[in-house]
């Protein structure tokens, strides 16, 4: 039932004649359609805790006994008391009157949350993966998304630079929930269910965007095509919308007695100046070719760790040329001992901490793309202790160069190429896309159980969410990238393979629940499982596929361990098993108490929201610091005034400060802090800043 029927029916209940009156005046009003979309908003939504205990003055609901797989009662309950002893807890039936209080075993209830309360969020790290040495974090969230997303609007409102997401697509098959429930092809508000649903989290994340310049893409099939474009239109009518229709099935899914269909679709929001960087005719990077340090960046890339990458690559002390490349030498054999040429310095891979490293390609490799003009001598960074930066240009470019995409504009003294994509070469998409890279079975259904050894229905082509992507943040190095509907996590291998091909350093935040499948769900129940069971638990999304995805993405490495077998293709082809110098993190949503959150007892979970904040770059501050106060690469934090001194002094020496966290009630005080505090550098109140964020972040269903 509607939300304003539920109503109508209560207000008849008590006074038949006001309920008839309202009645009528509801139905003229609903057939007077007016232009654009309407839909009804629907009780609010509410999700289940099953991590959280339960406390008095929770909202509940009573599950099924274990074993069963009816629905169970749906009605939400208030716990008014509970009895530690005999493990039950008495409840009171929540917005009505009709139901008797009851009491019932602990062990059979389940926390809610509903969308109007307000919740006090944080995270719990459930692990991570480093390989990507100082460079921004990717994070995976575990929870539900509209609460993930109101958590974001503290740490990322106005931040993010382009959402991709792509949302159940109602099918009417069992393929997402509302209020817990399967929405089924018969449920006759099912499209209204949807948009209430998209409504909701769209509008929050249309505070995260940054307004000046960012981009929405959402992709639809043909279900809900046209009241997702009508509802992007009544949510972001500053935006400009283009939609594009992509062959992902070139093959064609039969629908009895319609049209094969081949396509669905992209809608494309675009934000202020948001603009589409124009492509190499096929797929591409940027206009002027990056170079790169030649040496490997990821820590685990020492030299012991592969025998032919450690080489001496021969430059003229004069002319800074590159003479030529030496033979690699064995791991037992002294760097220094290896032949001298007259006029020549012998350069090899070593970190500015001295730890002997790798190059990037075999020795031969290096030889050819130095005789090419694709290796030169950087130029010597002021603090750094190299005095010969070898720079290469990445293998894709070279590729491109090869295949006409880009082509060599100038040679330097030194024999070294400037590339360029020309213009002539760079064209805009059309809203029409037949790539074969864009298939989503072979690219995304069969790409999946290579990497983690588990199928997950419809993952999109990795290489289509790539080339969306590129489009708007080819140019921006830095962009952080949100998916919130993020599933197999594609989204976020998309993204550093982008990073790859120009050394970006972008982050990607994906978001997704621990949902299991409806077919999955009934047998966990008749097995007499529950949600929040660990044998429960470990099968959904995100634990089961997300994370370990995005690890296995990083590493090279299956979750068995082994090397990922195939090689990636298109714009930038090379083993799967080499992995990507990025760093990612996982958590969970927790709900917190604004008490814990004032006295900090809930610090450990606020933790990372202050380092997200902060740009997810760098160390993190994990407990209360013992000394008052603590400063990390990205954040500093002082809990005890007296201490401002230090801190202050702390906070000068940081090079790439961003943030720093006072805690205090007293505002002067706080405010004359911030005024010391070096340039650049913003001050944040705490608790307040967050509580009050939460606190008028309040749902909109209330
Ligand atoms: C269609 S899939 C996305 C697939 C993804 N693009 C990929 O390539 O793998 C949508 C995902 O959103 C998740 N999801 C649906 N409703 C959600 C919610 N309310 N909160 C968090 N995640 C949700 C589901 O678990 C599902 O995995």
């Amino acid at each position: 039932m509607s939300r304003l029927t539920d109503l109508i029916a209560k207000a008849k209940a008590k006074d038949p004649q006001f309920g008839a009156d309202l009645e009528r005046e509801f139905r003229a009003l609903s057939s007077r359609l007016s232009f654009g979309l309407n839909f009804e908003r629907h009780r609010p939504e509410a999700v289940e805790l099953p991590q959280r205990t339960v406390r008095r003055g929770d909202k509940v609901r009573v599950l099924p006994p274990r074993g069963s797989t009816a629905k169970g009662d749906a009605r939400l309950w208030l716990v008014k008391a509970i009895h530690k002893a005999k493990k039950t807890a008495d409840l009171d039936l929540l917005d009505a009157t009709e139901a008797e209080p009851q009491t019932v075993a602990m062990d059979d209830l389940i926390v809610i949350a509903e969308f109007r309360d307000t919740i006090y969020p944080g995270l719990v790290s459930t692990g991570k993966v480093t390989r990507g040495g100082d460079k921004p974090w990717h994070t995976v969230i575990n929870g539900e998304n509209y609460h993930v997303l109101k958590a974001l609007t503290w740490t990322h409102r106005g931040k993010v630079d382009a959402i991709y997401i792509d949302p159940p697509y109602n099918t009417g098959a069992k393929d997402w929930k509302y209020n817990n429930d399967y929405v089924e092809g018969d449920d006759l508000y099912r499209h209204s269910k949807w948009l209430a649903m998209m409504e909701r989290r769209l509008l929050v994340a249309k505070e995260l965007l940054n307004p000046a310049d960012s981009v929405l893409i959402v992709t639809i099939d043909e279900k809900e095509y046209l009241r997702l474009g009508s509802l992007l239109e009544q949510t972001c009518p500053e935006a400009r919308i283009q939609m594009v229709s992509s062959i992902v099935n070139p093959n064609g899914t039969g629908r009895p007695d319609a049209l094969n269909r081949t396509d669905e679709y992209l809608y494309f929001v675009r934000f202020g100046t948001a603009r589409i960087t124009p492509q190499p005719n096929t797929n591409g990077k940027a206009k002027v070719a990056r170079w790169d340090t030649f040496r490997r960046h990821n820590p685990v890339n020492i030299r012991s760790s592969r025998p032919n990458q450690f080489y001496p690559i021969y430059v003229n002390e004069k002319t800074r040329r590159i003479e030529s490349v030496g033979e690699p030498i064995t791991p037992e054999t002294d760097r220094h001992s290896v032949p001298d040429i007259l006029g020549c310095v012998a350069v090899f891979p070593i970190r500015e901490d001295g730890t002997e490293m790798l190059w990037s390609t075999l020795a031969r490799v290096a030889r050819k793309r130095a005789e090419d003009g694709f290796l030169r001598v950087g130029k010597k960074e002021p603090d750094s202790p190299q005095v010969y930066p070898i720079m290469g240009v990445y293998s894709g470019t070279i590729k491109d160069v090869h295949e006409g995409r880009a082509r060599v504009v100038k040679r330097r003294e030194d024999g070294s190429a400037d590339i360029e994509y020309s213009e002539s070469m760079l064209v805009l998409p059309t809203t029409n896309w037949s790539y074969p890279s864009h298939n989503a079975r072979a690219h995304g259904t069969d790409l999946v159980p290579k990497i983690v050894g588990r199928r997950f229905p419809f993952p999109k082509s990795l290489y289509a969410v790539e080339d969306a992507l590129r489009f708007f943040v080819a140019q921006n190095l830095d962009a952080t990238i949100l998916d919130f509907f993020s599933g197999s996590g594609t989204t976020a291998h998309a993204v550093m393979r982008l990073n790859k091909q120009d050394g970006g350093n972008r982050q990607c935040i994906s978001v997704t629940n621990n949902e299991v499948s409806a077919d999955e769900q009934k047998a966990l129940r008749e097995q007499g499982l529950r949600p929040g069971d660990p044998e429960w638990e470990k099968l959904g999304i995100c634990d089961y596929i997300t994370k370990p995805r995005v690890q296995a993405a990083i590493t090279g490495k299956t979750p068995d361990g082994e090397p990922i077998r195939g090689d990636y293709k298109f714009t930038d082809e090379f083993p799967m098993a080499d992995g990507f110098e990025e760093n990612a993190e996982f958590f969970t949503l927790t709900y917190e108490t604004p008490i814990a959150v004032s006295y900090q007892t809930a610090f450990a979970r606020i933790a990372p929201l202050l380092w997200l904040r902060a740009g997810s770059v760098g160390g993190r501050i994990e407990k209360v610091p013992a000394a008052g106060w603590e400063v990390v690469d990205s954040y500093g934090l002082l809990v005890e005034l007296d201490k401002a001194t230090d801190f202050l002094k702390a906070t000068r020496k940081a090079k790439a400060l961003r943030i720093a966290y006072i805690v205090t009630d007293d505002e002067r005080r706080f405010q004359a802090l911030a005024r010391r505090l070096p340039e650049g550098v913003e001050a944040i109140r705490l608790y307040e800043s967050y509580l009050t964020n939460f606190a008028f972040a309040n749902g909109e269903d209330a």
